[in-house]
């Protein structure tokens, strides 16, 4: 995919989430956002899903500028996906019904075709066995798995991830973290923001430091993790390091 986002800025109040932010990144198969919270990796992800509008700036994906005009957002949704941290699932509707209803709602599908597709990708996963439980049966990162499941579901052109493991344990972690792997092997665009360092390094081929609403330093990934240029993303990679 290619990404432009040109001078973004978004307040929530005072507070600038988004000051000036720029980033152009000419092909990306998976790109990772990392920096410190509160730095707006999550303000920048939901622009990108259509969510959020920002108050001033623009984005252009794969060379089409985004209009944050209703009617355009809600196509721009229907090509994405997004996971975030938790709470993505319907807690009243099983796994099946969760992965079926943005097919039969929202891209009007039947039922029956809509039901082929959840299957195929619930197997794909190794979750077929679950399809008929709600959440509060399953584990959390079963969870997450269904989630990046149904977000797959409708096709989407990319999938937005906002720190999908970052509630879970580490079995549960690794878990979803090799769902993510296998899509990067399948070729499935992506933008992720995690603090899972040693896998934004495994999995990215582009890398976005993201801090005070700001893009401080972004690269490919391996020169980005050898040699950082800027002293605010050498400090952050130390700290986040040490441990
Ligand atoms: N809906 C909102 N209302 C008020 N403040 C918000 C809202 N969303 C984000 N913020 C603030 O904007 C800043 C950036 O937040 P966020 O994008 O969530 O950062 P990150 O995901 O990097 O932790 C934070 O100071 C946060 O408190
Ligand atoms: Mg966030």
């Amino acid at each position: 995919m290619k990404l432009e986002l040109n001078a973004l800025c978004r307040a929530f109040g005072t507070h600038k989430a988004l000051d000036n932010l720029s980033l152009n990144v000419s092909e990306t198969r998976a790109l990772v956002l990392i920096g410190p919270s509160g730095g707006g990796k999550s303000t920048l992800l939901r622009i990108l899903a259509g969510l959020e509008t920002p108050d001033s700036g623009g984005v252009i994906l794969n060379d089409e500028t985004l209009i944050f005009e209703e009617s355009t957002l809600l196509q721009h949704r229907r090509k994405t996906g997004v996971v975030f941290q938790s709470f993505n699932l319907f807690p009243h509707l099983t796994t099946l019904e969760n992965i079926t209803l943005p097919l039969t709602a929202v891209q009007k599908k039947p039922r029956s075709e809509a039901e082929h597709i959840a299957m195929e990708l619930l197997r794909r996963f190794h979750l077929e066995g679950h399809a008929h439980k709600k959440p509060a049966a399953l584990s959390g990162g079963q969870r997450q798995r269904i989630a990046i499941a149904r977000a797959l579901a409708v096709q989407p052109q990319f999938l937005l991830l906002d720190e999908p493991t970052s509630a879970l344990d580490p079995a549960m972690t690794a878990e979803v973290l090799d769902t993510i792997a296998m899509l990067s092997e399948q070729g499935r665009d992506f933008i992720l923001v995690t603090h899972e360092m040693g896998f934004a390094r495994q999995v990215s081929d582009w890398v976005a430091f993201v801090a005070e609403g700001r893009l401080v330093e972004a690269g490919a990934t391996e020169s980005f993790f050898n040699a950082p240029k800027s002293n605010v993303t050498r400090d952050f990679l130390a700290k986040i390091l040490k441990y």
